[in-house]
């Protein structure tokens, strides 16, 4: 873990970034994260063309002009073969000097390269340390390591396996995802040796976030044993609500294999069928995002006092006057 961040995320209020959502993440919830002191991240592809991905991307710089030193933001792009906008979208991103780039699911030189080319940072999801040793090689500047049960595609193993795993062999940002809901959760990566964490299921169940009302209601109902992980929705291994695959007509014990002729259906995934991390037991409301950081960051301090305070020495004395 590193004492400080490097530029431009030393102007993070907290280590966070609100994490980049498919047809979750929009202008509100990039703006209002940006401007309560969190890294807000938007995927390209929530919007169906390139010009659209630019629109968003004007509004967001727009409305972020006109806050005082407003956090840094992000934009997600899948860097895959099933994503014939990649080159125009890094495009837009050069253009624009977008100061974070968040890739998935392939790190290439040449995109490393354009980030870098203005001075902007990029990090990769990880999964595995053989998966991190390959992204290491493309110049990344931070590794995400995903841990297991993290919302969207999700990693296996346990947070303390992740983070050392990566550790050995990145030396770079390290950025833990998975399961976090509260301030004490990012001083706890941050003790294990994270210098940052991401955080999306959390942030679904907010005012701003681009999903339904019944969607957020049915993540307050949602326990970490109604989260399902199958490969079967997305041909990867992800996280999705039992409830919603029910819901939406299927049964989540049962659920074909993803590609097979079975799996033709008209619900779809991420769409109709609703991925949440096993965070989701800890979220009890659905608050603005403001309120939110302003929460996350107290719970912070809180958390940062009780551990200086020494609960070993407290427990201690406690036993001692009961023994007398
Ligand atoms: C609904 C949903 C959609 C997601 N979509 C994307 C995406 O488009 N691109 C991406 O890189 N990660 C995506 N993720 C993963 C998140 O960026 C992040 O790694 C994850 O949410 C962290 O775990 P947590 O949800 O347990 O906090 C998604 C996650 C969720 C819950």
């Amino acid at each position: 873990m590193r004492s400080a961040l490097p530029r431009p995320l030393d102007r993070l209020r907290l280590p966070a970034i609100v994490a980049p959502m498919f047809l979750t993440s929009n202008p509100d919830l990039v703006v209002a994260a940006c401007s309560s002191g969190l890294l807000g991240a938007l995927p390209a592809l929530n919007q169906r063309t390139s010009a659209g991905f630019e629109a968003w991307l004007n509004e967001i710089e727009e409305r972020l002009g006109s806050v005082s030193c407003p956090a840094p933001h992000a934009v997600n792009l899948i860097v895959h073969k099933s994503n014939p906008r990649l080159h125009a979208d890094l495009e837009i991103v050069v253009r624009h000097k977008v100061p974070v780039v968040i890739t998935a699911f392939g790190a290439v030189r040449e995109v490393v390269d354009a980030v870098h080319s203005y001075g902007g940072l990029i990090f990769h999801d990880v999964a595995s340390r053989r998966h991190a040793e390959k992204v290491a090689e493309s110049g990344v500047d931070g590794l995400i390591a995903l841990g297991a049960g993290a919302g969207g595609h999700t990693g296996h193993l346990s947070p303390f396996a992740a983070i050392a795993e990566v550790r050995q062999v990145f030396g770079g940002l390290i950025i833990l995802a998975g399961a976090m809901s509260c301030g004490s959760d990012i001083v706890a990566a941050r003790a294990m040796g994270a210098d940052m964490v991401s955080m999306g299921t959390r942030f679904i169940a907010t005012r701003e976030a681009a999903v339904s009302d019944v969607q957020k209601q049915m993540m307050l109902a949602a326990a970490a044993a109604d989260v399902l992980i199958t490969p079967n929705l997305t041909g990867a291994s992800a996280t999705f609500m039992r409830p919603s695959i029910i819901a939406a007509g299927l049964d989540p014990d049962d659920l074909p294999h993803f590609g097979s002729p079975d799996a033709t259906r008209e619900s779809k995934s991420w769409r109709d069928i609703w991925s949440a991390g096993h965070g989701v037991g800890s979220i009890s409301d659905v608050p603005s995002v403001a309120e939110l950081c302003d929460r996350l960051q107290q719970e912070y301090q809180e958390a940062i006092h009780s551990l200086a305070v020494d609960p070993f020495r407290a427990v201690r004395h406690a036993n001692q006057g009961e023994a007398r």
